[in-house]
């Protein structure tokens, strides 16, 4: 019997806490901030591709000599076990792996604004394509 009281008490204290709870509402936004937000991450697209095209590491190697449009880079695929680095990688891992390798470079910060504009234009460029990660 005692049983059963505590059960309907703490289903009342359940009950109480949810109808009492504010409701919880979706982040609201204009179509002047979708605006905005989309000018921005346009903006840092644009960055990432200018990148893309320069010289990142000690020598005269750009990455659209190898991957030109951002071919062969497969930001779908991850995280993903990656051999040259024997370990489960992020796509930023690799971006680094190719300007430590082939640009013979300093490798960035994983959050460098730079590292952010890369991948950006990388996974712009591949957009629409369906995530499979881990996939070879
Ligand atoms: C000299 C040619 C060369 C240059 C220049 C080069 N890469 Fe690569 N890149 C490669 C090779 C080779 C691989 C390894 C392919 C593999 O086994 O996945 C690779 C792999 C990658 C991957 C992963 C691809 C995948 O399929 O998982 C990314 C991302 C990448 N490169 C980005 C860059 C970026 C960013 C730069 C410029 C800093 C760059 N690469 C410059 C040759 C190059």
């Amino acid at each position: 019997m005692w049983k059963k009281y505590y059960r309907s008490a703490t289903l009342t204290v359940f009950a109480s806490v949810f109808i009492a709870a504010p409701p919880v509402f979706a982040d609201e936004f204009t179509d002047a901030d979708l605006k905005k937000w989309q000018a921005e991450f346009q903006s840092v697209v644009a960055e990432g591709e200018k990148l893309f095209h320069s010289h990142l590491g000690s020598n005269a190697v750009g990455c659209d000599q190898c991957h030109p449009n951002g071919s062969d880079t497969h930001p779908e695929t991850y995280p993903k076990f990656q051999k040259q680095l024997s370990k489960v990688a992020t796509l930023r891992d690799m971006i680094n792996w190719c300007i430590e390798n082939p640009a013979e470079g300093e490798p960035l910060a994983l959050d460098d604004p730079k590292m952010i504009a890369i991948e950006a234009y990388l996974t712009w460029e591949r957009r629409g394509e369906k995530l499979d990660p881990g996939k070879h």
